[in-house]
Parts: structure tokens; sequence; C-alpha cells
């Protein structure tokens, strides 16, 4: 990329300072700070990185006023209906669809580390049966470098495609494993015979005493979820991911780290917290109070799975996410499921209510995926870590493309200080 042919200009007080500004493939164009401090003695301020280009990347673009998302440049709707995650995992690590070849390698290779090393079964039955899935999921990923240290150096690159392996292949276990140890249920083990979405189904649902047979429609839905889950740019998990890597430490922590961030109700939990929201709305007459409480600047009440960051016309995953929910339901037999009736209700009332609509406040993937994953027979508690599961192969390909950057340093923001200025220290006698 031929980054420096343009450049733009900063005036502070007389001085006059040129930066030079880089133009991408796609998206705006990035003025380049970094020499700023130290010419002109200043920094940005930036809090919630919401105009900052942390890094440069070719993994995933997005155009949030187009409702654009696309993978390595395939659009996510094209995935969605025409490719399968394990196809989406390769294509996000690697950059390019594989062939038949590279694809049988890549799925053989994934089936063939499914397993948990047995110890590692201890670190469940250490957890409360209360425990929240995601506190095990942390907690069992980042234990993972206790257990696999060939796959911790990071630079060594053979030993960086072993963790990716290990890790992408592993999360669906233990993301059952939660689940089944939260329901008193016997672990499941991954068979070679079932692919990477009726696996995990088959892990979560089937129970020791009697055969379970994925539904191939449930199979296909759960494979979709989680393609539209698999990666997002710059996102708070990820950019957690890249920080908690900047610094060296070995991919389980990282990842541990991404899990962590992905599980706060403003990000990944908010799968979860939309399903309870519209449990708690009970009704679609109670709509309306939740839109005014919603809209109240005094009322810490948002919307669950409306509103982005970065989309400010429509998630292009919610669309194909409920186009899947009505076929999910109408399959389950439960089309008139009631809070289907008031997603969508409450979908159309806020699409056309006037402080959304100015505030482009928009369902995302979010808002539809806990209707599927409840119709499917998932406590809202598995919601986030299935979508860590999926997330897994986007922070993965995002701490990749990280190791190879030869810009890579370690990531260490400024600050705004506001603070008292230098003063001396009052003996507890004087205060
Ligand atoms: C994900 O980054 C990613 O890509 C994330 C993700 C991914 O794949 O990794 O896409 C996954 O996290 C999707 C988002 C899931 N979160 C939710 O559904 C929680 C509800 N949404 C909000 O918390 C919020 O919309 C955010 C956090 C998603 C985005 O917040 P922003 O962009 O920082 O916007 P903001 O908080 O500054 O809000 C702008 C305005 C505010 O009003 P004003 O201060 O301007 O008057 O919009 C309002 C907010 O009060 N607003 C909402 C709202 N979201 C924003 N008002 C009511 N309900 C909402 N949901």
């Amino acid at each position: 990329m031929d980054k420096n042919k343009k450049s733009a200009r900063l005036t502070i007080g007389d001085e006059n300072y040129e930066l030079p500004l880089f133009t991408p493939t796609a998206g705006p164009e990035v003025i380049d700070i970094r020499k700023l401090y130290s010419r002109a003695g200043v920094f940005t301020y930036d809090p919630g990185f919401t105009s900052t280009a942390a890094c440069d990347s070719t993994i995933t673009f997005i155009d949030g006023s187009k409702g654009e998302l696309l993978h390595r440049g395939y659009p996510i709707d094209q995935l969605a209906s025409k490719s399968h995650f394990l196809e989406v995992c390769s294509l996000l690590i690697d950059g390019k669809l594989p062939n038949h070849e590279e694809l049988k390698a890549f799925k053989g290779t994934i089936t063939r580390h499914t397993m948990l090393h047995e110890q590692m079964v201890n670190f469940f039955r250490g957890f409360r049966r209360d425990a929240h899935p995601m506190a095990i999921m942390v907690g069992v990923v980042g234990a993972m470098s206790a257990f696999y240290h060939d796959s911790t150096d990071i630079n060594d690159e053979r030993q960086r495609e072993i963790a990716s392996h290990r890790l992408i292949a592993k999360m669906p276990t233990i993301a059952a494993w939660a689940y089944k140890y939260s329901i008193g249920q016997p672990f499941i083990y991954p068979r070679n015979d079932l692919d990477y979405a009726a696996n995990f189904i088959h892990m979560c649902f089937a129970v020791p005493a009697e055969e379970y047979v994925v539904d191939p429609i449930l199979r296909r839905a759960m494979d979709r979820i989680l393609i539209l889950h698999a990666d997002h740019e710059q996102n708070a998990s990820t950019s957690t991911v890249r920080l908690a890597s900047s610094s060296g430490a070995n991919p389980f922590a990282c990842i541990a780290a991404g899990i962590a961030c992905l599980w706060g109700p403003a990000h990944g939990g908010a799968n979860q917290a939309c399903l309870e929201m519209l449990k708690h709305i009970g009704h679609v007459e109670r709509i309306p109070e939740f839109i005014n409480r919603a809209k109240d600047k005094n009322d810490p009440f948002r919307l669950m799975g409306f509103g982005h960051r970065v989309y400010k016309n429509f998630d292009p995953r919610a669309l194909v996410m409920k186009q899947s929910a009505d076929e999910v339901l109408d399959l389950l037999g439960i089309e008139d499921n009631p809070l289907l009736q008031i997603a969508k209700e409450l979908e159309s009332i806020a699409l056309q209510d006037d402080y959304f609509v100015k505030k482009k406040l928009f369902p995302n993937v979010d808002f539809y995926s806990g209707i599927i994953l409840e119709a499917m027979g998932f406590p809202t508690s598995m919601f986030t870590p299935i979508f860590a599961l999926s997330r897994t192969v986007g922070w993965i390909s995002q701490w990749k493309e990280m190791i190879a950057d030869p810009q890579n340093k370690i990531g260490r923001p400024r600050q705004l200080y506001l603070g008292e200025t230098e003063r001396d220290y009052v003996d507890i006698k004087y205060r």
C-alpha cells in the first residue's frame, strides 16, 4: 500500500505540521499521528477509540453506513448462505478460500484436536454448579497455557499454528462441558464422525443413556450463527486480545482475556441481556413503556440488541439471523413464539420511533441470535459462550496478523491528565 502519497496539515499556534495521510483499499483515510507527540508535544484524545485506527488489517471490513461486512473481501450474506464455519475459519486465518485438499486437511486437523487433556476435567469440578459458563470458559481457556506448553512460544510460527488449531477445535468442547456441568449431566466427548456445528450440538444435548441425532436444520442454524459471529474488525474483545498479545503473553492467556471482555452486556453479553429484556417486557402491550425508558436520559436502561458503534444503518448479520430465526422456529413448530412476537413488534416500533431513527439505532447481531438459541434449547447463560466459541477464530486471525506485523509493539496509550499537580506529603497528625 503506498501509504505516503497524501498528507494532512495540523496547525497549533503558529506552527504547521504535515502528517502523512494513508489511503486504504476501502473505508476512511487515516492520518498517521505516530510522530505527532515527538514533533508537536501533544497527544490526541479519543476515549473509546471512536475515531482511532489502532492497526492496519486485511481480515475484515465494515462499512457502517451501507451495512456492509466483508471477510477477506467476501460479503457476509454470501458466506452465510454458501459457505460453512470451518471454511470461513480457513478463509479468515489464511486470507483465501481453501481448495478441496486444503479444506480437507484443515477439517482433519481441527477434528483431531477437539479433545481436552483429561486432567482438565478437574477444572470444571472446581466450579460451583451455578457458575456462569463464561466464568468457566475464562478459567479453563487460561488454564490451557498450563497444559499445552508446546504451543505457547509466540515467536515460533509452528507453535502459533498449533495453538490456533487447539483453540478453534477445543472451544466447543469447553463450552459444551461448561453447559453439561451447570445442569449436572455427564460430559459428552467429541465425535470425529460429526462436523463442527453438529459435534457441538451433540456434546450439549446428547446423554449416554440413548442415541441423540442432530437435526440438520438445527445444525445448519448453528453453523450459520457461528459464521455470523466469527470476526468483526477491531471490536472491544478483539482489541483486548491484540493489546494482551502485544506484551508477548501466550495465546491461551490472550484469548481468555478476549472471552472476559466479550462477557460484558454492552458487547457479547448483549444476546443474553436481550432475551432477558424480552422476557422482562413480557407482553407487546408493555413495549412502549420500555421504549420510553430507553429514551429517558435519567434511566440507564437501554434496548439490548439495538445500536452499534459502527453500523449506523443496519447490521447485515441481523438480517441473516432474522431469516434463520424464522426457519428454526418454523421447524420447531413455535413460529408463534411469544418472545419472537415481542421482538418483531419491538423492532417494528423502534424502527419507526424518531429517537431511534435519529440516533441510527437498529437491531444488531445479538437481537435475533438469542431467540434462535433459546428455541434450540440453550439457556440464556450459554448465549455468550456460543458467541465466544465462534469469535475465537476472529481473535486468532487478528492475533496472528498482529504478531506477523513488523510494526508490532507493546500497546501503551497515553492520557489527558486532570489530577493534582505535585504536592508534599502531609503527616497524618496534620490531616
Ligand atoms: C456487539 O464492536 C463490535 O463490532 C461489537 C459486535 C461484534 O461483533 O464484536 O458487533 C458485537 O457488541 C454488538 C452490540 C451489542 N450491544 C448491545 O446491543 C447493547 C445495547 N447497545 C448499546 O449499549 C450501544 O448501542 C453500543 C454499546 C452497542 C454502542 O454504543 P456507542 O456507539 O458507544 O454509542 P453511545 O453509547 O455513545 O450511544 C449513542 C447514543 C447515546 O445517546 P446520546 O448520549 O447521544 O443522547 O445512542 C444512545 C445513547 O444513549 N443509545 C441507545 C442505545 N444504544 C445507544 N439508547 C437506547 N438503547 C440503546 N440500545
